[in-house]
């Protein structure tokens, strides 16, 4: 096997971001302290929230957003299965039933028709995932929820700085969630924040991430069972270095998203995303490409073989939930046509800032040989 030459992420640090966590590192306030709460207070007014709540990842924050919104055990959560994993196990994890719906085969997010249909009397909440970083149909899917009284999360973990209408995602439903794990458009190493406009909200999941302190400000008063969701000063200080450069950040990416366009959208096999969305705009976190009807799963295994047996690293984004080996016997699903269909002929290609021009365009035409060759074996 040959070394990866081309990763499929590669984290952005740059000097700034080095001396900020350095200069943490000179104090004695390591957690709990001023770096955290500048990170929340500049997170909030970015996505135009009251509150952020910072955690040590997307999934804890999608976790305690669920205990905060009073989800309960046996209760039914709405939520793709073409997403990464996490988004459904939280739900798990909360004793809480996971209801696979398909998605639309343009956007690849939850089809609103289909949440609809899924909704029975035991539905408490729907799990809007913007993946990657294109916005879900919000206006339909917030109408749903509205109409049948459920509570919304949006899983915004690949879509920092994408806006629907105008206004940024993560600040539609009861509560939102971004993820900064080294593959996002912006990192903290591990890390997560959870933004909402409700204060209920916003001081239940501090306490949770805290121990489920009280904010009487005494380390030993406890008013519940919590969790160690802290996320230190150190990690707080890198995702206000990054968080400054978001939009040079979304740029670089759209760059590199237009230069694959550019060399693959007018090749028959490959079905390229959209450019440029008619409700927004989108925060490209990776970039993923479709193969044609003409291609069975075990194909699409085979150009990400050849792929990596090249150097090129890519990902098969997103193997549908409901066919992993922690869902088999899951019945709480919709016919999954669509899901299922997309997750056997996706590739993920390299996607990360400080890609080049050339790269994007020896990963381009790496790709159309190695599909030729795929078919012709
Ligand atoms: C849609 C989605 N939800 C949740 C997560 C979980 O985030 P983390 O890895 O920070 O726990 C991710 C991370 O990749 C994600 O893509």
């Amino acid at each position: 096997m040959q070394k990866v030459r081309i990763p499929l992420s590669a984290p952005d640090v740059d000097e700034n971001d080095i001396a900020a966590v350095t200069a943490v590192l000179r104090t004695s306030q390591l957690s709990l302290g001023p770096q955290l709460a500048a990170f929340e207070s500049e997170f909030a007014a970015n996505i135009g929230t009251q509150h952020a709540v910072a955690v040590n990842s997307g999934t804890s924050g999608l976790q305690l957003c669920l205990r905060a919104i009073g989800i309960q055990p046996g209760d039914e959560v709405l939520v793709p299965s073409y997403t990464f994993i996490a988004a459904a196990n939280v739900i798990r994890l909360e004793h809480a039933l996971p209801v696979f719906v398909d998605v639309d085969a343009g956007s690849l997010n939850m089809d609103p028709e289909r949440a609809r249909a899924a909704i029975t009397p035991k539905t408490r909440a729907m799990m809007i995932v913007h993946t990657f970083g294109r916005p879900a149909a919000l206006d339909q899917l917030m109408a749903v929820a509205e109409e049948r009284g459920l509570r919304v999360i949006e899983d915004a973990c690949e879509a920092i700085g994408a806006d629907f209408r105008g206004r940024r995602v993560g600040s539609f439903g009861d509560a939102g969630v971004f993820a900064f794990y080294p593959n996002k458009q912006i990192t903290t190493g591990e890390g997560g924040m959870i933004v909402t406009n409700d204060l209920a909200i916003a001081r239940r999941v501090r306490s949770l991430r805290n121990q489920g302190r009280t904010d009487s400000g005494d380390w030993l008063d406890h008013a519940e069972p919590g969790f160690n969701y802290r996320l230190s000063e150190m990690n707080c200080a890198l995702g206000r270095s990054q968080l400054c450069r978001i939009e040079e950040i979304l740029e670089q990416r759209a760059q590199v998203a237009a230069w694959y366009d550019e060399y693959l959208r007018d090749e028959p096999h490959v079905i390229v995303p959209e450019l440029r969305i008619p409700e927004g705009r989108a925060s490209w976190f990776v970039y993923v490409v479709r193969l044609s009807d003409a291609f069975r799963r075990e194909e699409r295994d085979r150009v990400v073989e050849r792929m990596m047996e090249r150097g090129i690293a890519c990902g098969r984004y997103f193997p549908p939930i409901h066919q992993q080996p922690a869902y088999s016997g899951w019945t709480l699903r919709q016919a999954l046509p669509v899901t299922e269909s997309v997750g056997g002929r996706c590739v993920a290609l390299p996607f990360f800032n400080r890609l080049t021009k050339s790269q994007v365009q020896e990963v381009s035409e790496t790709l159309l040989a190695v599909i030729r060759d795929v078919k012709d074996e």
